[in-house]
């Protein structure tokens, strides 16, 4: 055998007789483990570290599962706007004059606005229908059944003015729900805000919103503020499982 070979083989035997912990790895833990311990361990931040910062991959990750996030009828009836500079910032701080308990979050790494279209048309619809044949999803029929029968749900839950905008919130709490179960896997701490100023939001970032955009809750990302962050310290409080789970 030659000298190299030997030497790797040695190696590789070695590592092969330590444990995960000793080999520096995490011990295997079930799927569904790491899932409780996920959500366990997420909790709501109320002091960020302005001086840390999520790293641009972990943000690309969190973009994408903004974009993958599943919607009824695959209507996607969101928009997702990211602040990151401390301008974009700024104009966040600007609209709290109502909810001052939230201004903590300007020291957040990002804040995330959660927008939804307050009257998703068949215009809107047709859109998603094309992403979805350039997919490779649906053929020329598929598309036209998708667009009477689907779309058909759309206008059923709109008002007499075509406003379904409850309809397209709820899927955007689609969105920040799974949005907060895979910042709890990247260790990035969160605060989901109801606690914000629809009007004035609207006011301030009307040009990246547009006219038919609400946006009725954030989200602030980043990493707590060491020995400021109170909520961290707490146990997790929660109803249990017979009050709230129906096993039939
Ligand atoms: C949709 C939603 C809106 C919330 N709004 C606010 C808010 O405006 N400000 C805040 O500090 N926390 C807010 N929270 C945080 C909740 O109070 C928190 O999730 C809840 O008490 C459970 O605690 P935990 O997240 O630490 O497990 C919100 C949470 C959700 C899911």
């Amino acid at each position: 055998m030659k000298k190299g070979i030997l030497i790797l083989a040695v190696v590789s035997g070695i590592l092969g007789a330590c444990t995960p912990k000793e080999k520096g790895e995490t011990p295997k833990v079930s799927v569904g483990n790491q899932i409780i311990e996920d959500l366990n361990s997420r909790y709501t931040s109320k002091a960020y570290d302005k001086t840390k910062r999520v790293s641009p991959e972990d943000l690309a990750t969190i973009e994408e599962v903004l974009r993958l996030s599943p919607s009824s009828i695959n209507s996607q009836p969101w928009k997702f706007i990211v602040i990151r500079s401390d301008e974009a910032k700024q104009r966040f701080t600007n609209t709290f004059k109502k909810y001052k308990f939230n201004t903590h979050t300007k020291n957040a790494s990002e804040i995330i606005l959660f927008a939804n279209k307050v009257h998703f048309s068949k215009e809107d619809y047709k859109k998603r229908l094309d992403a979805s044949v350039a997919a490779g999803r649906l053929n020329q029929k598929g598309y036209d059944k998708q667009l009477e029968a689907a779309f058909g749900f759309a206008k059923m839950v709109a008002d007499e003015n075509g406003n379904n905008g409850h309809w397209t919130k709820a899927q955007s709490y689609i969105a920040l729900g799974n949005v907060l179960h895979a910042l709890a896997r990247l260790n990035i701490e969160s605060t989901p805000m109801e606690g914000v100023d629809t009007d004035e939001i609207q006011k301030e970032f009307a040009k990246e919103l547009g006219d038919d955009y609400e946006c009725t809750f954030a989200l602030a990302i980043g990493y707590h503020k060491d020995g400021k962050d109170y909520n961290r310290k707490l146990p997790k409080a929660r109803m249990a499982k017979e009050d709230v789970i129906i096993e039939l």
